[in-house]
């Protein structure tokens, strides 16, 4: 078993549910746009993924902007399932909410990274992941990847625990890329891990065995 995390990058229960039966998944990720697409509050969309995913590892992101609000809601979070992460902005008040969280042995994960200063200030807070973004780095002409690449490496160079988890991925390319750069998990939208076992070779080899073997006289027999 490789130690990898693959995430669920979804609100969306339909998903999740045919995602996990492929039984791979550790856990889903979720923020508030992808919430806000759900019906119900904000803490029934959060247990509804709870509920469907059996104690797997579900990312929940604080509202507030403010560090006493982004703590409060934390511990609130916290509560709502037995293996929550918590997620936090990538701005002074989620680094000091991270830190004082952290002490209290609540996971937090830093979102919304973008570059290697903002990484090394979250591993320092004490985050347990960081997301760098990959996707939305590309589209303000910053090579995700790259960045990623070079936050492993500082996290080698200092035996850094926090985990990379890559985010904002939109193709399964892109995904094994981050891995390959150093990226220790990944969060996939439903289609891209969908997309990432799928090749038309694959497919037309496979059809051809089974055409050739279904050729054969007595064929059904197993
Ligand atoms: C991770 O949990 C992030 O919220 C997510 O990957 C953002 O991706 P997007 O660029 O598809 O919004």
């Amino acid at each position: 078993m490789i130690t990898v995390k693959f995430f669920l990058d979804t609100a969306n229960l339909d998903e999740i549910k045919k995602a996990f039966e492929l039984g791979i998944l550790d856990g889903v990720t979720t923020n508030p746009a992808l919430l806000s697409k759900q019906s119900g509050s904000y803490k029934e969309g959060v247990q509804s993924i709870v509920a469907l995913t059996g104690g797997a590892i579900v990312f929940a992101e604080v509202l507030a902007t403010e560090p006493e609000g982004m703590i409060r809601e934390a511990k609130e979070i916290a509560a709502w399932g037995p293996n929550m992460v918590i997620k936090l902005p990538m701005t002074p008040a989620g680094i000091q909410a991270c830190a004082s969280l952290t002490k209290e042995g609540i996971s937090c994960a830093v979102t919304l990274i973008y570059s290697e200063p903002q990484a090394v200030v979250a591993a320092k807070a004490g985050a347990k992941y960081i997301a760098p973004f990959v996707a939305r780095a590309n589209e303000v002409g910053v090579d995700g990847i790259e960045t990623i690449s070079k936050i492993a490496q500082t996290f080698q160079s200092h035996a850094i625990q926090t985990e990379i988890l890559a985010a904002s991925v939109r193709n399964g390319h892109d995904a094994a890329k981050a891995l390959r750069c150093g990226a220790t998990s990944v969060t996939l939208p439903y289609g891209v891990l969908m997309g990432m076992m799928k090749n038309p070779v694959t497919d037309m080899t496979l059809n051809s065995f089974l055409d050739l073997w279904n050729s054969k006289s007595a064929s059904g027999v197993f």
